[in-house]
């Protein structure tokens, strides 16, 4: 491991400060090593960083052996699937330890692509938050079967209806946050543990009164792999959701913020 990119950033980096793009896998063998080259050439100053969670095909050796040869790469090893939500959490800590100043979310399966990134990152100096979204005007999902593209909208749908986040794409993962941002969030007392996590954070942005941004990206759908959505990770949504909305209300009811 190195931390050249925190004494040296580069010209992004200059503008902002240096940049971690964080990457969670379980189970991403045949797509990290790509994933990870396809970063490089588009933001070339961007650190990564893989947390992996032991995955059983390997994925963890990969992104040892890519970590070995690239000073901008960096691996964080967990010992068992504990969810995307406690991965990021735990990857937030690293680079918010390491001296990062912008944090970003990504996929490992290629569904954010990489080649948007510069416009993720060039909406952050007017935001502190910005998110990568499907459904503002310009967004778009590739290959996407009917009833995933039914649980995405449902599920933005409801949240924004019970939460009343002024957000289209409130469960996306493609997302840059500065650090400040992360700081002021209280992570500590983020309980999500699966695809909730990203909701989760969007109404803790928003009701900290952080500047959100949406900016559009085209969402494709992963050709190799398998999704770890599950009934649980929805199951889990679902009940957070409902009572996140119903505590909300209580507290406004009560005459407390959230
Ligand atoms: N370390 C770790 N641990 N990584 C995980 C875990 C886990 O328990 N679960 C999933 N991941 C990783 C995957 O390996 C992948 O890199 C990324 O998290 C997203 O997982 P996918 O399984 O590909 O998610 P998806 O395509 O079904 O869902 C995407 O869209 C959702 C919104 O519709 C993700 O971007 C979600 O974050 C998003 O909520
Ligand atoms: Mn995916």
């Amino acid at each position: 491991m190195s931390d050249d990119g925190r004494r040296n950033p580069g010209a992004m980096g200059d503008a902002m400060g240096p940049v971690l793009v964080i990457i969670p896998t379980y189970d991403e063998a045949d797509s990290l090593e790509m994933i990870v080259s396809r970063v490089r050439s588009s933001v070339a100053e961007a650190h990564i960083l893989v947390v992996d969670d032991n995955s059983p095909d390997g994925t963890g050796k990969i992104a040892d052996e890519l970590a070995s040869t690239d000073t901008h790469a960096h691996v964080l090893h967990r010992e068992g699937k504990e969810g995307l939500g406690t991965a990021y959490l735990a990857g937030f800590r690293w680079g918010i330890e390491h001296g990062y100043e912008v944090l970003v979310e990504m996929d490992a399966d290629g569904s954010h692509q990489p080649e948007e990134l510069p416009r993720l990152l060039g909406a952050l100096p007017g935001a502190d938050l910005v998110l990568g979204s499907r459904w503002v005007p310009g967004g778009s999902v590739v290959n996407w079967p009917a009833s995933r593209k039914f649980l995405s909208r449902g599920g933005s749908l409801y949240s924004r209806l019970l939460l009343g986040v002024p957000i289209r794409d409130v469960t996306g993962g493609y997302r840059a946050f500065r650090r400040e941002t992360l700081l002021g969030l209280g992570l500590d007392a983020v309980a999500s543990q699966g695809y909730c996590f990203q909701v989760d954070l969007a109404w803790r942005s928003v009701t900290s009164g952080f500047r959100v941004t949406e900016v559009p990206i085209t969402f494709v759908e992963r050709e190799r792999g398998d999704s770890k959505m599950s009934r649980a990770i929805v199951a889990e949504a679902l009940w957070r959701v409902t009572a996140w909305g119903i505590s909300s209300r209580l507290k406004r009811l009560a005459g407390v913020r959230r």
